[in-house]
């Protein structure tokens, strides 16, 4: 019922004070403060993203919503406790955890996901599905965002909490994530009303690069004119930013993004042993193949010579090579 909704809202709202004061003001929060501090955040992007921290025993949050008077029942349907297997009571759900508020496009709090200190398993912990959360339309940070994506016109679309924290202090305001990688259809259409051009910018890792060329075809079917912006081998944003530093992010790759051809070229590349024949013939009929997905001849010729140049291979025999991908593709 809606008195239900508005008593978890609340019951949200209080919990991320507590976790952030907790985290700023108590001896049980000096660890977690440490280790945000070692990687680069300091007061005011914690204070500014309302970090917190989740003590280790099992009652703080109980009692402390106890005794505001919310029903245990509904606060672990709400997802901030969890019933005992024995059925005698409730305990919090998160312990021990740093805590990352989510909102809503409306800037309330509507969920929470709790990363472990340091090294461990599950390394995030998230509110599971409740009448205030689903992870399938929750777009990490989008109501902080939201005027600089309205400006730009612009959306930058990364992995994790953390890069879009670490890019928000390097000067990076339209930037978002989705929970994990897993994008949908349903975060495409809200992007896809915000903005006019998305910049993904995943993991510079397997995982991460596969996940951009799932991502590319969902968010151009959405209407969106896509860019990648590439991190050196098994970096991340959040890594990246702390060895370079944010002036070298910005201008190294935020403002340097490929085109999704080249990002796929590139990716198609690494699977391909360039140094043998048969490499390069598997490549140059796979890159064909991108390149044909391209409406403009143009653009397709521009890529085709690059390909022609680079590997002193007819341009002619590439040409029509892929102008029957390209037709067979109508
Ligand atoms: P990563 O493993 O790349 O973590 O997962 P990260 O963002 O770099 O985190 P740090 O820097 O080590 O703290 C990317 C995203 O996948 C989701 C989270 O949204 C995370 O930000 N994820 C990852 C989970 O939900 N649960 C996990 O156990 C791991
Ligand atoms: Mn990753
Ligand atoms: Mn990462
Ligand atoms: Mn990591
Ligand atoms: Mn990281």
């Amino acid at each position: 019922a809606d008195t239900d909704r508005s008593a978890v809202l609340e019951a949200h709202e209080l919990t991320a004070k507590l976790y952030n004061y907790l985290l700023n003001n108590t001896q049980h929060g000096r660890a977690a403060k440490d280790y945000l501090r070692d990687r680069g955040l300091g007061d005011k992007l914690i204070n500014h993203f309302m970090i917190g921290y989740a003590p280790e025993q099992w009652d703080t949050l109980s009692r402390f919503l106890t005794a505001r008077n919310f029903d245990p029942s509904l606060m672990e349907k709400g997802g901030l406790l969890s019933a005992k297997s024995d059925g005698s009571g409730y305990v919090d759900r998160f312990r021990g955890r740093i805590m990352f508020p989510i909102w809503d496009r409306d800037g309330k709090v509507t969920a929470f996901a709790g990363r472990i200190i340091g090294e461990g398993q599950p390394k995030y912990l998230n509110s599971p599905e409740t009448m205030l959360f689903t992870k399938s339309r929750t777009i990490y940070n989008l109501h902080h965002a939201r005027p600089a994506i309205r400006k730009s016109k612009q959306v930058v679309l990364f992995e994790g909490y953390m890069d879009v924290i670490k890019s928000w202090s390097a000067g990076v305001k339209n930037g978002i994530a989705t929970m994990g990688t897993a994008l949908t259809e349903e975060h495409c259409s809200i992007l896809a009303r915000q903005a006019e051009e998305i910049v993904i910018c995943y993991d510079g890792d397997d995982a991460g690069q596969a996940a951009a060329m799932k991502s590319i075809p969902m968010l151009e079917g959405a209407g969106l004119r896509v860019m990648v912006a590439m991190l050196p081998k098994g970096k991340d944003p959040d890594e990246y930013i702390t060895e370079y530093g944010p002036d070298d992010f910005l201008r190294e790759v935020i403002d340097q993004p490929v085109t999704t051809t080249k990002f796929k070229l590139i990716y198609s590349r690494k699977n391909h042993i360039l140094l043998k024949e048969e490499g390069r013939k598997n490549y140059l009929l796979e890159a064909a193949g991108i390149v044909a997905e391209l409406d403009s001849a143009i653009e397709r010729e521009v890529y085709l010579q690059e390909l022609s140049r680079e590997f002193n291979f007819p341009l002619e025999v590439l040409k029509q090579d892929c102008h029957l991908k390209h037709q067979e593709l109508q």
